[in-house]
């Protein structure tokens, strides 16, 4: 399965990618934490999305595009993934299905999270991250075992540098003129399908189960 998983920030695409990667066994590919180790490594690219990402920007789209059409020719890929925070213009959209024609792969489906604006703010500022292996966290819908600490590697787990409430202000602004024109795009090609991510984190996970199940042929 090729899949691709779009939302506003905080809609629950990295909580719910864990979740099918590891149902399904295709890599999770996304760009944000692409971007978060590059710039953890101070790397060369690291430090130029550092830039965007801090104020809430997206990074353009160029550095984006070969970091991701990078990732996708690894070998791991060739029998599916799942893509959560890219493509997020239609340019970027565009350019994945030149190399996807290349690789002669077809998405399977694009699963839009669908969720009310008002909860985004509430939970961004409630989530908390491990920054050594990628998993969230939310302190009211969804705690670690121990405070503060990371159940999967021990690690101490953060508030995210752009989850302060200006700068996610600014992500939903960029969201709405930028990203959302993506469910048109995608729609389009009749491919996408709305998933309610108001949910509990379960109930949404059971709704995609459901759909990837008719698409899979089972559950
Ligand atoms: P990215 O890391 O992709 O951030 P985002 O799109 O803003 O989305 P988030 O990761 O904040 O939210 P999420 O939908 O994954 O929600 P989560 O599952 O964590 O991108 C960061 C930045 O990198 C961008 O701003 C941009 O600068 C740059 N970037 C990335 N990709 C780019 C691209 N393609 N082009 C250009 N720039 C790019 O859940 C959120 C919280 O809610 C958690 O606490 C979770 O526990 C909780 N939660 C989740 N689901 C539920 C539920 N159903 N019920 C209750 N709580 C829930
Ligand atoms: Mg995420």
């Amino acid at each position: 399965m090729y899949l691709l998983i779009m939302g506003a920030p905080g809609a629950g695409k990295g909580t719910q990618a864990k979740l099918i990667s590891e149902k399904y066994n295709i890599p999770h590919i996304s760009s944000g934490d692409i971007f978060r180790q590059e710039i953890k490594e101070q790397s060369k690219e690291g430090k130029l999305a550092q830039e965007y990402i801090s104020q809430g920007k997206l990074v353009p789209d160029d550095l984006t595009i070969s970091i991701i059409s990078k990732r996708l020719q690894k070998e791991d890929c060739n029998h599916g993934f799942l893509l959560d925070g890219f493509p997020r213009t239609i340019k970027q959209a565009q350019d994945l299905d030149i190399l996807l024609a290349k690789l002669k792969i077809k998405l399977t489906l694009v699963l839009n999270l669908v969720v009310n604006p008002e909860r985004i703010v509430n939970r961004l500022s409630q989530r908390r991250v491990c920054l050594k292996c990628g998993a969230t966290y939310n302190l009211k819908t969804n705690p670690p075992k121990k405070a503060g600490i990371c159940d999967k590697c021990g690690e101490a787990i953060v508030l995210r540098e752009d989850d302060k409430e200006e700068t996610v202000k600014t992500r939903l602004d960029v969201y709405q003129t930028q990203t959302k024109p993506l469910v048109k795009y995608y729609n389009e090609q009749k491919i996408l399908i709305n998933i309610d991510g108001d949910l509990g984190i379960k109930d949404t996970f059971k709704e995609i189960v459901k759909i990837l199940g008719d698409v899979n042929g089972n559950n």
